[in-house]
């Protein structure tokens, strides 16, 4: 398939058939982002095995989201680029010192890094924002994440069983995972 991910980018900066990976910038996302922001999170949410959200993806709402996480103190989305193209992103909203976020990455530039570098960058972001903590919800399959995730610390702090209805009518769990920045303050004295 050819299309801004495809053979004719490939065969541009080596991607697919050599495995040489083009510079990546990792960044605030603008507004000018938002077409290609929104094609990424449509084309993973048709995967319809990742993340939460699926096929179609209601776009006003999504605009809203990507919007309010503009300029944000209290939110940021990332974006991670190769070569002038948005290849992955990840969302954060902080709420009561807690950092939540979503990242995607396209299913062509997996494996190799991109997830990490953004992953890095919200974990940075939160801890400049004083976040003492930073959490996700992942589901049970997605070995991918969960290696990604345990890698820079998280854990896994509960599951949440038969929760998420899918639009199939399927009752999925989740995983709860949470990464402690602080871990200086007192803990509650009466466990
Ligand atoms: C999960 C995701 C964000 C990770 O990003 P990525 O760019 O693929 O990840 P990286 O290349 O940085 O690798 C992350 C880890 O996964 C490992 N990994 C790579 N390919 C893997 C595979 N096929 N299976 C298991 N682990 C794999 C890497 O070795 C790395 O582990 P390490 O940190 O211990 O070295 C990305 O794969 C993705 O967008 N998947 C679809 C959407 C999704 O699942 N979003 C997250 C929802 S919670």
């Amino acid at each position: 398939m050819t299309n801004r991910y495809g053979s004719q980018r490939d065969r541009a900066t080596g991607w697919g058939d050599t495995g040489r990976v083009g510079a990546l910038e990792v960044r605030r996302a603008v507004a000018g982002d938002f077409e290609e922001w929104l094609a990424l999170f449509e084309e993973v949410a048709a995967e319809g095995r990742w993340i939460g959200a699926e096929a179609p993806v209601d776009r006003d709402r999504a605009r809203r989201v990507f919007e309010a996480r503009l300029d944000s103190e209290q939110a940021a989305t990332f974006v991670a680029e190769t070569d002038g193209i948005l290849v992955g992103h990840l969302g954060v909203d902080l709420a009561g010192g807690v950092a939540d976020l979503g990242m995607m990455v396209h299913d062509r530039h997996r494996g190799r890094g991109v997830g990490t570098r953004l992953l890095e960058a919200c974990i940075d972001w939160s801890r400049a924002h004083g976040a003492h903590k930073v959490t996700l919800s992942v589901w049970p399959h997605n070995e991918r994440a969960l290696r990604l995730y345990m890698s820079h610390g998280f854990g896994v702090e509960g599951r949440l069983r038969r929760h998420w209805r899918r639009r199939n009518g399927e009752l999925w769990d989740a995983l709860l995972m949470a990464l402690v920045l602080d871990t200086s303050s007192p803990s509650s004295p009466y466990e």
